[in-house]
C-alpha cells in the first residue's frame, strides 16, 4: 500500500533544526526554530516552572485521564490572561476555552471547527505567514488565500495593500491575524491599525481567527493582547489560538488553548460540544503536565510575579540582541539602514535575502535560518552578534 507514497521534503523549520544539530562546527549560529535562548545559548527551564513542577510532582496522586477539555482551572485562567477579567465577552459569558496540545493543536482544532460549521470555508492568511499555518489550516480542508502583509522594500507592514485585499473578501470568510510578534516578519499592527481592522471585519462580516503564540514577547502580557481584546469586543464571533510554548518555555510539554467567542452563552456551549468532539477524534485528550504547571503559575500570586519578571527578562534580552545586531550591521556596512531589526517585535525578522544567500550563510558561515531568510533573533548571544553581522555583510555583497 505505501508504495504509492513519495518521499516528502523536510519541514521548512524543523529541517533547519536537524541541519543545525548535524553541523559539528563550534562556530555555528542557530537562528532557525523559534525557541528562546539565554546569553549562553541555552533554552532554560524557567524558575517559576521548576518550582511549580516540584510542587506538582510532590502532590500528584494519579495519572488517570483528565478530559478532552483538559483542566478547567487552566481554561478559566487562560481566558483571563488572553481577554482580561473585565472583557465584555467574559462578563457576558460568551467565551469558552479548551486546553489543547500546544498552539498547533489549537489551530488545527479551530480549523476543524470552522470546517464543521461551514464546509466551504475560505481562510485568508498573511503573506508571509508562519510556515506551519498552511498545513494546519489547509490540512483541515479550509481553502487558503493570501493577503499582502509585509513590504520587503521598506521592512514595514504593507497596511494599505492588506486593507485593500480584505475589503474584497466575501462575508463569512475567515481572516487569520497574528495577535503580536508576527511570525516571520516581526512587523505588528499598531493600535490605530487594529481599530481599522476591527471595523473592517465587523462591517464586512468576516470572522477573525487570532493566533496569539508570543503573548509577553512584544510589549508585555496585557499590551500584546490589546489587538485580540479589541477584535473580540467588536465582532460577534471569533476564534483565538494561544500557546504557552514561548512565554512559559513549555515547548515540549505542548500547552495551548483554543478560545471561541460567540453571540450567546448557549451558542458557545454548542461550539464547545463540537470542539470536544473534534479533540476526542484527533488526540482524545491533551497532555496534562504542562497545563498543571501553567495553572500553578497563573494562580499563585508569588509564582506569577516570578513568571512576569522572567518573561520580561527574556523579552528584554531579545530586544537587546536586536539593538546590538542593528548597531553592528550599521557600523560594519558604513551606515546601512537596519532600523527595522530594532523596531520589529518578538523573536523574528526577515533578513531580506534570497534562498541562495541563506544557503551560503549556512554552508560558508555556519549560520542557520529558514529558506525565506527568517532569523530567530532570540537565538543570538552577545558573542555571536559580530560574527553574524560580518557573515551577513559578506554573504549579501
Ligand atoms: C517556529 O516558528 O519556529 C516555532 O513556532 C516552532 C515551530 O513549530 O515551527
Amino acid at each position: 500500500m505505501f508504495e504509492t507514497l513519495n518521499r516528502l521534503s523536510e519541514d521548512a523549520i524543523l529541517g533547519v533544526m536537524a541541519k543545525y544539530r548535524a553541523d559539528p562546527s563550534p562556530l555555528k549560529i542557530d537562528l532557525g526554530v523559534g525557541v528562546y535562548r539565554d546569553a549562553e545559548g541555552h533554552t532554560p527551564v524557567l524558575e517559576c516552572v521548576r518550582t511549580a513542577e516540584r510542587r506538582i510532582v510532590a502532590a500528584q496522586v494519579t495519572k488517570a485521564y483528565v478530559a478532552p477539555a483538559g483542566r478547567e482551572e487552566f481554561n478559566t485562567a487562560v481566558v483571563e490572561l488572553v481577554l482580561g477579567r473585565e472583557h465584555p465577552a467574559v462578563r457576558g459569558r460568551r467565551v469558552i476555552a479548551v486546553q489543547t496540545p500546544g498552539g498547533c493543536g489549537a489551530l488545527r482544532v479551530g480549523a476543524e471547527l470552522l470546517r464543521a460549521a461551514a464546509p466551504d470555508t475560505s481562510i485568508h492568511v498573511s503573506d508571509p505567514t508562519w510556515a506551519n499555518h498552511l498545513p494546519l489550516l489547509g490540512g483541515a480542508g479550509l481553502r487558503l488565500h493570501r493577503y499582502p502583509y509585509y513590504d520587503a522594500a521598506t521592512h514595514r507592514l504593507g497596511f494599505d495593500a492588506m486593507i485593500e485585499r480584505l475589503e474584497r473578501a466575501p462575508a463569512g470568510d475567515v481572516v487569520l491575524l497574528h495577535g503580536c510578534c508576527h511570525n516571520p516578519t516581526g512587523a505588528d499592527l499598531d493600535a490605530a491599525q487594529w481599530r481599522v481592522i476591527a471595523e473592517l471585519l465587523s462591517r464586512r462580516g468576516l470572522v477573525p481567527y487570532l493566533d496569539l503564540a508570543y503573548q509577553g514577547f512584544g510589549v508585555d502580557l496585557d499590551g500584546d493582547a490589546e489587538g485580540v481584546r479589541l477584535i473580540a469586543d467588536r465582532v460577534p464571533e471569533c476564534l483565538i489560538a494561544t500557546s504557552f510554548s514561548k512565554n512559559l518555555g513549555l515547548y515540549r510539554e505542548r500547552v495551548g488553548a483554543l478560545l471561541a467567542v460567540g453571540t450567546s452563552e448557549a451558542r458557545v456551549a454548542t461550539i464547545r460540544s463540537h470542539v470536544l468532539q473534534i479533540a476526542r477524534s484527533i488526540y482524545s485528550m491533551p497532555p496534562d503536565h504542562g497545563a498543571a504547571i501553567a495553572v500553578e503559575i497563573f494562580t499563585d500570586p508569588a509564582l506569577r510575579q516570578t513568571w512576569i519578571a522572567e518573561l520580561a527578562a527574556m523579552r528584554e534580552r531579545v530586544q537587546a540582541m536586536r539593538r546590538l545586531l542593528a548597531g553592528s550591521l550599521r557600523r560594519h556596512s558604513g551606515g546601512g539602514d537596519y532600523d527595522h531589526f530594532e523596531r520589529q517585535r518578538g523573536m523574528f525578522s526577515l533578513l531580506g535575502a534570497s534562498p541562495a544567500v541563506v544557503e551560503r550563510l549556512r554552508d560558508e558561515f555556519h549560520v542557520y535560518m529558514t529558506a525565506d531568510g527568517r532569523m530567530n533573533l532570540a537565538g543570538l548571544t552577545p558573542a555571536s552578534i559580530e560574527p553574524l553581522a560580518q557573515a551577513i555583510l559578506r554573504a549579501t555583497r
